[in-house]
């Protein structure tokens, strides 16, 4: 009976470009998806941008830019990236949406209308200079455990101490670098403790992984605490219903994403939302996630769609992480590559799918892509092996026997052929490394066999018998390849497409194993189906990741005049290094001496949106203080509070000098603003 199945794979953040890492739980997915279709199931795939929250709106603001045009730029990017891979989902949309705004609403009404949702006061860290609450991972200080400095505010990367960040000493905004002040804040909280047991249920009867499964049992038996799903203004997401300043928390309307994207594609029609998504649907529901989300998925998500009254998932698939060579993708080795580098640096997406394939298992263990292993097997497997086959018999039949066939089946197919169910169920488990090596070797036996048969010698022959053997296993060399092309086609629906018209088939489908090639059958002209990586390529990758990092040597500048001696060259840095740092307008409100010191003025500076500010300068040989105040100037508004002599200084005024020379503050032309970003 055929099924019909709704695949998901966890929505990006709208805030960072797609890199290798991502692509293993996409191209996972997407295989899965285009087997289940070639065994003749109905699948409708799905994905969008995560586009909310507190790292994309702040994002947005330092790329000067409205959040909604900042998450429209990356989505065309990831949805151009995922294309490219061969990721094809029937519909890639974005959770700042209207058809998600719809959809969270009517299950957060579900969950408030079932007594789930509980209202609580709670302290929040507040920044006041950037006057916003703060999430805790934007909380910074010592540890209260082992003195450790910039630890976050949960736990001590140090001594593993947990914590509330209300328990750091010294705690500081990682954004302003002011002290947090606590506020009260009423918060909405989703009442998880009254769906325990709706969700032990569900993990008891839901297809995922058992070392999954036992992390989400650990959770369950510790006991579901309450999950705060809101976030005070300002925020970049959708108001909770019924308030003025409160907004869901990224992650209550992530995964309603997967609804929305659906609801999308099917032109907003909510009764065939119904049929996948109500508590009497009869689709299977499948999400694709990475390990460090499966709380949210295996917990949170079943918890709210049973306490909204809608179908839990049918299952879940995890993965791991990607390790390249052996390590975490590191930047400086050029090992953490985007996936467009890949592409630009001439790579086939599908040779990347075939690889992740061969070393994917259905648990959750991190893959490593070990480069030169990659290139070997790419090259033996796939160019060595598979078209091989096609290339061997191809020839021949063209050039000798009018590219017709004759005699396909014989023992060899049958083998072939006979090979099949247990890589379909490969597949439909997930252990695509099995059905590769199982591909890998029965490529190996064709050719073995194809080494004996030596048809390139035979159909040299004057005798006719000879030489009609030799199209006749040419014909059983292109009828197994048929069958390893079908067999291959979930990872690389590309090269399957060009093998298919090459065989001039009129589809692929699971169900056409058993139909053997009949006499007669005419090949197309044989192109060439796919060629070696070449290493440079690979080298190319790497180093243009590099370059992602490093910008091109800058002709030096030529040395100031009159200067005495050239400063040392500073290290170069990244564009990345560079907007690390904060630089904003600021009117400087109040100039003074300061006693006992001979250089510097006290500067009482406005940021306006962004506060107020108090910043040593050492400028005052060259400004009397009374002809600063009013002044607009430049100032490094990130730069960590230091404690001097004379006070506390938050932040850095920019003056250009040489060296020890007079000072001239920078000053912006007429019509800057106190708060503005300077870039
Ligand atoms: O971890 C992440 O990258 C999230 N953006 C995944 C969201 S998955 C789903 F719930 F939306
Ligand atoms: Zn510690």
């Amino acid at each position: 009976m055929s099924r019909t199945l709704f695949v998901t794979n966890a929505l990006p953040y709208a805030n960072g470009p797609i890199h290798l890492g991502h692509l293993i739980g996409y191209i996972q997915a997407d295989i899965w998806v285009r087997f289940q279709r070639l065994r003749g199931n109905t699948v409708t795939y799905v994905c969008a941008d995560d586009a909310h929250g507190t790292p994309i709106m702040l994002a947005a603001e330092k790329a000067g830019v409205t959040p909604e045009t900042f998450i429209a730029g990356i989505h065309d990017q990831h949805a151009r990236d995922f294309a490219d891979f061969g990721v094809a989902f029937d519909h890639y949309h974005s959770t700042h949406s209207p058809e998600n705004r719809a959809v969270v609403e009517r299950i957060y009404a579900a969950l408030e209308a079932g007594g789930h949702i509980v209202r609580r006061n709670i302290e929040q860290a507040w920044d006041p200079a950037r006057r916003m609450f703060l999430p805790d991972r934007y909380v910074k200080g010592t540890c209260p455990k082992c003195g450790a400095e910039d630890q976050y505010g949960d736990n001590c990367e140090q001594c593993g101490a947990t914590y509330s960040a209300r328990e750091l000493k010294n705690p500081y905004s990682t954004l302003s670098h002011a002290a947090p002040e606590w506020r009260p804040s009423q918060h909405y909280f989703f009442a998880l403790s009254h769906l325990q047991e709706s969700v032990e249920n569900w993990l008891a009867h839901a297809s995922v992984h058992p070392a999954v499964k036992a992390k989400l049992h650990e959770w369950t038996a510790a006991g579901l605490k309450d999950w705060d799903i809101s976030r005070d203004a300002p925020y970049f997401g959708f108001q909770i219903p019924g308030t003025t300043d409160k907004y869901f928390y990224v992650w209550l309307d992530a995964p309603v994403g997967y609804f929305a994207s659906l609801l999308a594609h099917l032109g907003g029609d909510t009764e065939k939302l119904e049929s996948f998504i109500g508590a009497a649907s009869g689709a299977e529901m499948w999400h694709f996630i990475g390990k460090d989300i499966i709380n949210f998925h295996g917990l949170f998500w079943p918890a709210m769609l049973k306490g909204a009254g809608l179908r839990q998932p049918t299952g879940l698939s995890v993965n791991g992480y990607l390790t390249v060579d052996g390590a975490k993708m590191s930047k400086s080795r050029g090992t953490f590559i985007k996936a467009r580098t890949y592409l630009d640096a001439g790579l086939n997406p599908e040779y990347l799918r075939y690889y992740f394939a061969a070393k994917l298992g259905p648990g959750v263990d991190d893959l490593d892509l070990n480069l030169a292993d990659f290139v070997a097997r790419v090259n033996s497997d796939i160019v060595g092996k598979y078209v091989n086959i096609a290339s061997r018999c191809a020839r021949i039949l063209e050039a000798h026997f009018d590219s017709t066939l004759a005699g396909a089946d014989a023992p060899l197919t049958q083998n072939t052929r006979a090979a099949l169910p247990a890589i379909a169920e490969h597949y439909e488990a997930r252990r695509y490394a099995a059905a590769m090596s199982q591909i890998a070797a029965l490529a190996d036996d064709v050719n073995a066999w194809l080494q004996d048969a030596a048809p390139w010698k035979a159909v040299k022959s004057t005798d006719a018998g000879t030489r009609a053997q030799a199209q006749r296993d040419c014909s059983i060399g292109l009828e197994a390849f048929r069958l390893l092309t079908l067999a291959l086609a979930p990872v690389m629906p590309k090269l399957a497409a060009a093998a298919q018209a090459f065989l001039n088939l009129p589809r692929l489908a699971w169900r056409d194993a058993v139909a053997v090639l009949p006499d007669g059958h005419r090949l197309n002209a044989f192109t060439l189906l796919a060629t070696r990586i070449d290493p440079k390529h690979i080298q190319a990758m790497t180093d243009a990741s590099k370059e992602t990092l490093t910008t091109p040597a800058a002709t030096p500048a030529a040395a100031p005049q009159g200067s005495g001696t050239n400063p040392p060259a500073r290290p170069q840095i990244t564009i990345d290094d560079f907007s690390k740092v904060e630089l904003r307008i600021a009117r400087i409100e109040n100039a003074e001496a300061v006693e006992g010191a001979d250089k510097l003025l006290k500067l009482s500076l406005d940021l306006g949106e962004f506060g107020k500010r108090q910043v040593f300068a050492g400028i005052k040989k060259a400004y009397a203080p009374e002809t600063l105040i009013g002044r607009l100037t430049v100032v490094v508004a990130n730069l960590a509070p230091r404690k001097m002599r004379f006070g506390l200084s938050e932040g850095m005024v920019c003056a250009a000098s040489f060296g020890d020379g007079q000072p001239f503050l920078l000053a912006p032309d007429d019509g800057a603003q106190p708060g503005m970003i300077v870039r």
